[in-house]
């Protein structure tokens, strides 16, 4: 759990979020690309939120806050099929990969500098 380098799961997981959010601006995306980052954002938040429970994370409480408001925009988004024409789809991929952006490169580096630094203890 504490070896540096499991924490490039992090770094491929991220990378996959991006490529999910990408695919939202295909012109033949649908409902189905949400549920997919429904999912994949799930899995990816829980391993996160498991990490920081495990060792101790002190900014543990504000991270899952910041993780809950993106479940919430995501459940938000589901069940608007009918809105799925292409500026739909561009306002969402926008906000998405620009919220993901700032999390990633903020509040994410925290946690993978807080893990790095549990493996050389
Ligand atoms: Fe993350
Ligand atoms: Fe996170």
């Amino acid at each position: 759990m504490r070896k540096t380098s499991e924490i490039i799961w992090q770094d491929a997981q991220h990378q996959v979020l991006f490529e999910i959010l990408d695919l939202i601006k295909d012109s033949r995306a649908d409902e189905e690309v949400l549920n997919r980052l429904k999912d994949y954002t799930e899995n990816h938040f829980a391993l996160e939120e498991r990490y920081m429970q495990e060792l101790g994370f002190p900014g543990m409480a504000e991270h899952i806050e910041s993780h809950d408001r993106f479940r919430k925009e995501i459940d938000q988004l589901m069940g608007h099929a009918e809105a799925w024409d292409d500026q739909f789809r561009e306002i969402i991929a926008t906000f998405l990969t620009e919220w993901l952006t700032r999390h990633v490169f903020g509040i994410d580096k925290e946690l993978e500098t807080f893990i790095y630094h549990c493996d050389i203890r």
